[in-house]
């Protein structure tokens, strides 16, 4: 074998690069308004129960296959089983895909940090985030021009980006402790502004007040699946990516529970700011707080950050440019450590496989990853993205977790694994971990699979909003030559071999 892996500083560092992977946009601007359209507070059981069966168990099996092989996902599969290697290439090559855009969304927040300076949208929010930034035109099939403004930001993210990964472990371990921090100092901030205005605590009753009926319905449930996945960045090859640089006899219960709980802490807590913000929307605009969906208000997604919020901002009785600053500031740090969490995980897989220096393949990742965010910095980027976005999460991780589960736990030596994990494991995973892992998870995963394709297949996304082949290219096909690339991928290995051998 050749030269030394490279090594976390510390397990601080590694459980606190996880947790910055994990804490991500998704915390602020998904968990809230899923918990409160899918039961409000009585969202957190089924939450607590996929995070308890699904979420945790599988973080384990990555961060176990990672640490264990010494490996991102796809040299770790491939030790496990030559055949399982595509799945890890499959997990990469969408994470690469989310990357495009995930760096497009920070792009937006970095012109709105300089927009702040003069509250530019105040007035007219809506319309210039649609016109002013994105730039949008009527449809997915009308490209327009490109946004140079956001290809400057979306350069400068990326530059952003390559500091942060550019010497590996070294650098990513000095950086996490700002990345992870400073987000949540900040969300502090903007919890405490925005529960102190009023009619906040409308919109957190409103966030908060269970719907006890909500548990009985198979949708909820489903939704608090797909949350925890998304939010724990399983799925990705990120886990197993991070954790291929622990020593193989180290802890991974432990540091999976803490990565997982904290994650966890963080959204709820999130959904505090976000309700109480919706909260005094409804009383600035006279509108009953249940009601501010329909008076136009986004609390989800994109429109919550970049028009509610932003709106709000321009509201508030003082220092609204330091809000503004300070909130836009905590979306692209939110964003960071996932987005190079993301890179990281394509890098030390090609690393592992092409033998190539990790700086070397750090600079072409980086590179591709600006070229491959441009279609989404035109005018048609803000349709493009919701729809890559959608396929790569129904048909990215899902899919990547129930194959992990059903290969691992089915066709390998999960109870190896299980023991290996337990003679070092701070918690002990014992038979219950094997029974989430072989029939639970992939049982669950298996059942979303299904309806969600049905679902699909009734009821194209987009309501009609979006022609049919838009869907083709930036979601059926794109998810069939990611897999197609995967199998390639997986193969190369074999061609790298024989060449040197014939040699
Ligand atoms: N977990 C991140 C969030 O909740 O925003 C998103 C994400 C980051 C997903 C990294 C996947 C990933 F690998």
């Amino acid at each position: 074998m050749g030269a030394k892996r490279e090594r976390w500083d510390s397990r601080a560092v590694f459980i606190l690069a996880a947790i910055g992977s994990a804490i991500g946009l998704g915390n602020v601007w998904r968990f809230p308004y899923i918990a409160f359209k899918n039961g409000g507070g009585a969202f957190l059981i089924p939450y607590f129960f996929a995070l308890l069966t699904a979420g945790i168990p599988v973080l384990i099996l990555e961060m176990a296959i990672g640490q264990q092989f010494q490996a991102a996902a796809p040299g770790a599969l491939r030790k496990a089983k030559k055949w399982f290697e595509f799945v890890g290439w499959y997990a990469i090559l969408v994470a690469l895909c989310i990357v495009f855009y995930y760096c497009v969304i920070m792009a937006w927040s970095l012109n709105y940090i300089v927009h702040s300076f003069t509250l530019a949208w105040a007035g007219r929010e809506a319309d210039f985030f649609y016109n002013d930034v994105l730039h949008l035109t009527d449809g997915p099939a009308h490209l327009g021009g490109i946004s140079w403004q956001l290809l400057i930001s979306l350069a400068i993210t990326w530059i952003g980006i390559f500091l942060c990964v550019r010497k590996g472990t070294e650098s990513v371990g000095k950086v996490v402790w700002v990345s992870v921090n400073l987000p949540l100092l900040l969300l502090i901030i903007m919890f405490l502004r925005g529960v102190t205005l009023p009619g906040a605590m409308d919109g957190i009753r409103m966030y908060l007040t269970p719907d006890w009926s909500a548990l009985l319905k198979p949708s909820v449930w489903g939704a608090a699946y797909g949350q925890i996945f998304f939010t724990l960045s399983v799925g990705f090859g990120v886990m197993s990516a991070y954790a291929s640089f622990r020593p193989r006899k180290s802890d991974i219960t432990n540091n999976s529970f803490i990565t997982g709980l904290s994650n966890s802490g963080v959204e709820f807590f999130a959904g505090f700011a976000v309700f109480a913000v919706a909260g005094y929307m409804a009383t600035i605009m006279q509108v009953p707080v249940t009601g501010v969906e329909e008076a136009g208000l986004k609390i989800s997604g994109p429109g919550l950050a970049f028009i509610t919020y932003a709106s709000a901002i321009a509201k508030l009785p003082a220092l609204q440019q330091l809000f503004g600053v300070l909130f836009f500031v905590m979306l692209f740090s939110l964003g960071i450590d996932s987005a190079f969490s993301l890179t990281e995980a394509a890098s030390v897989a090609l690393a592992d496989k092409l033998k190539f220096n990790r700086l070397k393949v750090n600079i072409v990742l980086c590179i591709i990853g600006f070229f491959g965010g441009i279609i989404f910095t035109s005018g048609a980027g803000f349709y493009w993205l919701d729809i890559v976005d959608n396929w790569m999460n129904q048909w990215g991780l899902v899919i990547v977790s129930f194959l992990e589960c059903v290969f691992l736990g089915w066709f390998f030596n999960i109870k190896w694994l299980q023991e290996t994990i337990d003679k070092y494991g701070e918690i002990k995973t014992g038979k219950l971990w094997i029974v989430m892992i072989k029939y639970v998870t992939p049982i669950i995963l298996g059942i979303i699979i299904v309806t969600t394709f049905i679902q699909e297949v009734q009821h194209p996304y987009g309501g009609g909003a979006y022609p049919m082949w838009t869907l083709w290219v930036g979601g059926w096909g794109l998810v069939i030559f990611l897999f197609a690339l995967s199998i390639f991928l997986s193969n190369l290995k074999e061609r790298v071999k024989s060449e040197v051998v014939k040699k």
